[in-house]
């Protein structure tokens, strides 16, 4: 039986002509996976056909929408992470899930490698090459496009020699990448960083800029996690769906960043991530009200750690799974509802309450009722300063 190496299929044109290219170069069957984590647009079935229309052994589909949403958005949401504190990491959190069903599909029918379609520039390749290497470190991986320098001439060359049924008129002038937690746009005119987005960029979010009222929404949260959308019950994945219309129906959500790629190069990006803006603003201000001070501070240091460790490709790694034990502990109290403003492009929290809150409003209050015993705070004060007093006059007495 010949050898075979499953490919990660998108339906665009790089992969089903890597399908062709993998077996001339390798002799390996191909074995095209497709994982639907929200990303829309074409039906699932359409891609299968069209992975063994391009030569294809095998074309297995995933549903891992859900999957997608409790296991990969759910933490993130819980860590509040954004990557250099603006991008929600769109692809960076499809991409382990993506490549465990690489390794388990290859282990299951039998494949000794498996594939991608990423150029050698991007994030993608690490991560997808590094959640491999951490699930069945005996698999191979390949890379078509970046290993046997498939540009995009060639790969239009190859699918009309072979007469591939991919229409070309669908060619975007953008890199574009999208799932349930947002989308990611790069390349083209956006390449020069003086250049201003334009509106036909965006599909998940309206132009903040155009006049509309205001909506309000109010999200409960269960330790951490959207349980209901006023009043609905929800599971993630619906949550998520929902706030993306909601959100994104007041243009929130959009994101204009020069980023940090791990491979050295840096990029100019535009995403945009309704739900994922606003279900962090709203989720970070449930934290301020419920989790006691040094936690909470501590936890932000530690959100901005786990984001950096996934935006590097590395979910699969020690440091992370030690980190979400963390992060799942600091959620035990994270329940109650979160009122959020929705309106011209900003998710603003308007309201917070919960069972479990620490804020005491006789503590906070300055009318009657106050239960604080203000006399307290000037013997607190003293000796909190007091290192920096005696040092104070050492340095005095030395200068
Ligand atoms: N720069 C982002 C990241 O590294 C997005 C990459 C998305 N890929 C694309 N083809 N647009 O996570």
């Amino acid at each position: 039986m010949a050898e075979r190496v499953v490919l990660a299929y998108s339906g665009g044109l790089d992969t089903s002509v890597g399908i062709g290219w993998l077996k001339d170069a390798t002799g390996k069957e191909v074995v095209a996976l497709a994982i639907d984590v929200g990303q829309g647009g074409e039906d699932m079935e359409e891609i299968r056909q069209r992975a063994l229309d391009c030569g294809a052994v095998e074309a297995v589909v995933i549903d891992a929408k859900d999957e997608f949403a409790n296991d990969y958005l759910m933490p993130a949401l819980k860590a509040n992470a954004l990557y250099q504190k603006r991008y929600p990491l769109v692809s960076a959190l499809s991409r382990p899930l993506i490549a465990k069903y690489l390794a388990s599909t290859a282990l299951e029918l039998g494949a000794n490698s498996v594939a991608h379609g990423c150029t050698g520039k991007g994030n993608d390749q690490v991560r997808f090459e590094a959640a491999v290497a951490a699930l069945a470190p005996d698999l191979t991986s390949l890379a078509p496009v970046r290993d046997f320098a498939l540009t995009r001439d060639k790969a239009i060359e190859y699918a009309a020699k072979h007469n591939l049924p991919i229409s070309q008129s669908k060619k975007s002038p953008y890199s574009i990448d999208q799932n349930v937690w947002g989308r990611a746009v790069e390349t083209g005119f956006l390449e020069d960083p003086w250049n201003a987005p334009i509106e036909d960029l965006y599909t998940y979010s309206v132009d903040p800029a155009i006049p509309r009222d205001a909506v309000e929404v109010i999200i409960t949260f269960t330790e951490g996690i959207p349980t209901a959308i006023d009043g609905k019950a929800v599971t993630p994945l619906e949550a998520v769906m929902l706030m993306n219309e909601i959100a994104g129906g007041q243009g929130v959500g959009r994101i204009d960043i020069v980023e940090d790629r791990l491979i050295g190069i840096k990029s100019r990006e535009i995403y945009e991530s309704p739900a994922g803006i606003a279900l962090i603003a709203a989720h970070e201000e449930l934290e301020n009200m419920t989790i006691e001070r040094d936690l909470a501070r501590y936890k932000r240091d530690v959100e901005s750690k786990w984001a950096e460790l996934v935006y590097d490709g590395l979910w699969f790694s020690g440091l992370k799974r030690s980190l979400d034990v963390f992060i799942d502990d600091t959620q035990k109290y994270v329940s109650g509802d979160i009122r959020l403003n929705l309106h011209a492009g900003k998710a603003t929290v308007t309201g917070r309450r919960s069972e479990t809150s620490l804020y005491d409003f006789n503590l906070a209050t300055y009318d009657t009722g106050d239960t604080f015993d203000q006399s307290m705070a000037k013997g607190f004060i003293e000796l909190w300063s007091l290192p920096s007093k005696i040092a104070a006059r050492r340095d005095l007495a030395n200068s």
